[in-house]
């Protein structure tokens, strides 16, 4: 079986606009992921808070050394900050997921890590990687809660 390896990042938005087309971006985003992940093996999980992006990617390290390499060069953000890289034993996220705490969710506080794992303060990504299990387990409807004027 081929060797399974996760990558854990955090990074800036750069997405210009107010909370509404910051939203229709992400939404793209998730949708190009979603598509381009199911047919790399690559499972994980993106976490966009107070400002700042935090994912999980887990799956073959080549299809995950190219994926990295798209989302590295991906002008949307800024600051790509590797907090965990290297191979695992099995899948945490065995599903692509997205979750968005605003601020009525886990908002403030997921802002708040990822600004934390940014300093180098986060114990090597770990606590980042457990808030991202918690809050994507919970949050992971967001997009079904969101109206959808135009999904194309
Ligand atoms: C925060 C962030 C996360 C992203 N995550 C993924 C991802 O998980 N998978 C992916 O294929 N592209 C992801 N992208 C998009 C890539 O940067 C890139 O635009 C995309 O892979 C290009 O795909 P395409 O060649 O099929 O258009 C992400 C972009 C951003 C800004």
């Amino acid at each position: 079986m081929t060797q399974l390896h996760r990558v854990l990042y955090c990074s800036r938005n750069l997405i210009p606009g107010a909370p509404e087309a910051v939203a229709a971006h992400i939404r793209s985003i998730l949708a190009t992921s979603r598509r381009n992940n199911a047919r790399d093996g690559i499972t994980g999980g993106l976490l966009f808070s107070e400002g700042c992006f935090a994912q999980v990617l887990e799956g073959p390290l080549d299809a995950l050394e190219s994926a990295f390499e798209r989302i590295q060069c991906d002008e949307r953000h800024s600051d790509v900050t590797v907090l965990q890289s290297g191979p695992i034993a099995t899948r945490d996220f065995p599903d692509w997921s997205m979750a968005f705490a605003g601020p009525d969710a886990a908002g403030p506080i997921a802002g708040e890590r990822i600004d934390t794992a940014f300093a180098g303060q986060s114990g090597g990504g770990d606590k980042l990687l457990d808030m991202l299990k918690a809050v994507i387990a919970r949050e992971s409807e967001w997009l079904a809660s969101v109206p959808e004027p135009a999904r194309a």
